[in-house]
This record gives C-alpha cells, structure tokens and sequence, in this order.
C-alpha cells in the first residue's frame, strides 16, 4: 500500500519546467522526474502543459501535478498494489484517452517510473535487475553519444540532428566510456584549430555552424583517428539521427544543406555515406509519414546499416508491429515518455525482440540528472543506450550510473548482442 504520492515542479536542462513525483510506502520513498522532448513524433503520449502564458511562457506543469497530487494519489494510495503493471493499466483507464491527454502522459510516466523504483527497493533488488523482459538477460549497452547537434537541438544550418560516436567494439563498458570521452577531447581540438565554435546544443555536442552532413563525417573520423582509436565498424562506429521530419518539405521533399531532395535522392545520399563513412545505425532517416521513403531506405539499406524508427513508433507497440508488417526499419528508438507509462515501454521492447527488431534506449533532449534509462537499458539487456554527449550533468548522469553498475556487478557482459548484431556487419 502506498502512503503518500507527490509531484512538484522543477526544471529540466533547457531551463523550462518539469515534473518531480515522490511516492511513498511508510518509510520508504522513491522520486523519479520527466524528461522533455523538442523534436516529437505526431503520435506521442500527450505531454501537458498549463498553456498559462503569464508562467513559463505558458510550460508551466501544475496541471500536470494537480493530476499527481489529486486523482492518481487518491487512485494510488490506501488500497493495496502488487503489480507495476496493475498500476500502469489502472492510471490509464482513470484517464480514459489514447494519448494521456487529460491527466497528462508526463504526470503518468512520472508516477510509473517512482513507483518501480519503489517497487524495485521494496523487494531489495537494483532498479536494473527489477526492470526486466522475459527472454532477455541483462547486460551493459553501447553507449551513443551525441557529440555534434544539429537540426532543432542546436539551430544552425546544420539540418541532420545527431552525429554519434559508437563504441561498438569496446572491451568493456568502463573503456567505452573513455573512448567517448576521449573523442569528444579531440573534435573539440579539431574545432578549434579550425576557428569553428565550441559552443553546445541542447544534448551537450558541439553547435558548430556546418551544412554539409558529409563534412561533419569526415571530421568525426578524424577526431576519432586523432583520439586513437580505428574508426570502422568493428571498433569505432558513427550512428545518425538526421530527424527527418524536422527538414521534410509540405511538399515531401528533403532540404538538406541547400540541396533539394526527393525522397529516392535522399536514400542515395544515405547510401553514399554508408559507403564513405563507418555509419552503422541511422534513426528516422525519413520523414515520419513518408512510409514509401521508409520502404525505400528499408530495401536499399536495411541489410547492412540499423534502420531505427522513433518519431513513426513513438515506441508505440502497435506502431512497431505495423512497421513490422510492412517491412519497415529494422530497430526501434525506446522513450518512456513518448508511451506513457513503465510497462507499455516494456510491452515496446518485448514486441521489438519478438519481430526481430533491436532496440536502442534513448533519453530526451530536455532532461533531468534521473538515471531511470540506464537501468531499464541494462535490464531488458537490448545493448543500446543514447544519452547525449560524454559531457553536461544531465547526460553523464546516465554514462555514470552505467559505470556505476558495471563496477557494483562484474561480469555483466558490454555490447550488442551476438543474435542481435547480425544484420549490420558488412
Ligand atoms: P527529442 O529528440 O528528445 O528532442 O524529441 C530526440 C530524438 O529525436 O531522438
Ligand atoms: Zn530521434
């Protein structure tokens, strides 16, 4: 039985306001805080926001807490709750839309990932080996780290969003995270002795003023060289997230650094990079509508590079199972707060596995210091985590946790799995 459930407002890395709930059983607490995102697929959870211009701009989150602090702490507290999954499943039904829309899907996730916390310290287990889906052992994930913004996350004339580094053939999860660290030391060199900015976007890579993709590739190659490590496929390894909703034209064409693309020209660019560049894995490479563009990049590159979808899933299950259906990507971007609730995020992962899809955990570019992904990356054990550069305290917050976990259990294997990495190894 749960004795007390609270939110209150504070604020996330983008300096604009949040939730943080609490919920209690006795003397044990447990608090979890939302995340935020800025480029957003159509058919996410419904983030709610008071829209009370005089506050924030209107961002505010009382609304939100007014559903924590009212109707789920009257529905959570003084009746007795086994399961996470009872909880989810009874949150949802007193909210009664398909998006979360009235109680608010950031006040839902909230809620959801205090009480597994809770429920995970009540049965004195670490929140990663509580996290769990049948079938899959836990192990520590690849971690992708955002070293160069782009796109909405930085607003230059860069239009891909996210150039990450991969450390897919690290020895374990501790010189991983060195290699990210010690390649992000080495591009911020190269910037500079190019009279480039320093200057970061919202995910802590650097902004620097770049339009060409292409030219971004080379010089992450180069830090990664210059940082000593071998850049390929089997060592160091690039993964994009061009967003591509986010510079797909009315019309359906691509505008990618002042080149005008159809959709076909716009998987033979992609193509032309895979063949250049030790790209492994590209997110939302098209539009998250342009489902024959989706088909396209499917058939010209799914045999070799990871195709994960993320604003078209919005790691909806019903949504990765439809993808499925129609043969399209080969991976699925997993974001609590895009679903709503701990369990369905779950459901998400558990659908991925069973259609052959893998799995990257993804924070969101508005964030907080909680650590809540690292442990369900390492738990449902998909060997893929994105958190944003190897730098910022809201995003070393999840690197850190990883190291912490790695140390506190020695033996937990690092990497993608083997069953799982068969596609991308040309
Ligand atoms: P967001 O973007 O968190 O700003 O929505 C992250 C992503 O596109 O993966
Ligand atoms: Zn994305």
């Amino acid at each position: 039985q749960f004795t007390d459930l609270r939110a209150h407002e504070i604020l996330d890395s983008r300096g604009r306001p949040t939730l943080a709930v609490t919920v209690s059983r006795g003397a044990r607490h447990a608090t979890a805080s939302v995340p935020s995102g800025a480029s957003t697929g159509r058919h996410e959870a419904h983030e709610l926001r008071d829209d009370d211009s005089a506050r924030y701009g209107g961002a505010g989150v009382l609304t939100a807490i007014g559903s924590v602090n009212g109707e789920l702490r009257e529905l959570l507290c003084g009746r007795p709750w086994h399961e996470l999954s009872g909880v989810d499943s009874a949150m949802r039904d007193l909210d009664g839309t398909p998006n979360l829309s009235r109680l608010g899907a950031n006040a839902v996730i909230g809620v959801s990932m205090a009480v597994a916390r809770l429920l995970a310290d009540a049965d004195e287990l670490p929140l990663w080996t509580w996290l769990r889906v049948s079938g899959a052992t836990a192990r520590l994930p690849v971690p992708h780290f955002n070293v160069l913004n782009g796109g909405v996350h930085a607003r230059t004339a860069l239009a891909f969003q996210e150039f990450m580094i991969a450390p897919l053939g690290a020895r374990s999860m501790g010189d991983a995270i060195r290699a990210g660290a010690e390649i992000y030391r080495a591009l911020r060199g190269l910037l500079t002795d190019a009279g480039h900015s320093v200057g970061l976007g919202d995910e802590g890579g650097f902004a620097p003023e770049f339009t060409q993709p292409e030219d971004v590739l080379r010089l992450l190659v180069r830090a990664i060289e210059e940082a000593g490590y071998p850049a390929g496929l089997d060592a160091v390894a690039i993964a994009l997230d061009p967003a591509a909703s986010q510079f797909c034209q009315p019309d359906g064409s691509y505008v990618v650094g002042g080149h005008r693309h159809s959709a076909t020209e716009l998987v033979q660019r992609y193509v032309e990079m895979v063949r250049d560049f030790p790209i492994w894995s590209i997110e939302d490479g098209m539009a998250e509508d342009d489902d024959a563009g989706w088909q396209e990049i499917t058939d010209e590159l799914g045999e070799h590079v990871q195709l994960v979808g993320d604003d078209n899933f919005v790691t909806n299950p019903a949504l990765i199972a439809r993808g499925a259906d129609a043969g399209i990507a080969n991976a699925a971007l997993i974001k609590p707060n895009q679903i709503g609730t701990v369990t369905e995020t779950l459901a998400a992962i558990r659908v991925c596995r069973d259609r052959g899809y893998r799995q990257m955990i993804s924070h969101r570019s508005g964030e907080t210091c909680d650590d809540f992904i690292a442990d369900l990356a390492v738990g449902t054990g998909c060997g893929q985590l994105k958190a944003g550069a190897p730098a910022r305290g809201e995003r070393v917050a999840k690197y850190n946790r990883l190291m912490m976990i790695d140390t506190a259990c020695a033996g937990l294997p690092y990497g993608i799995p083997a069953d799982a990495r068969s596609t991308p190894g040309r």
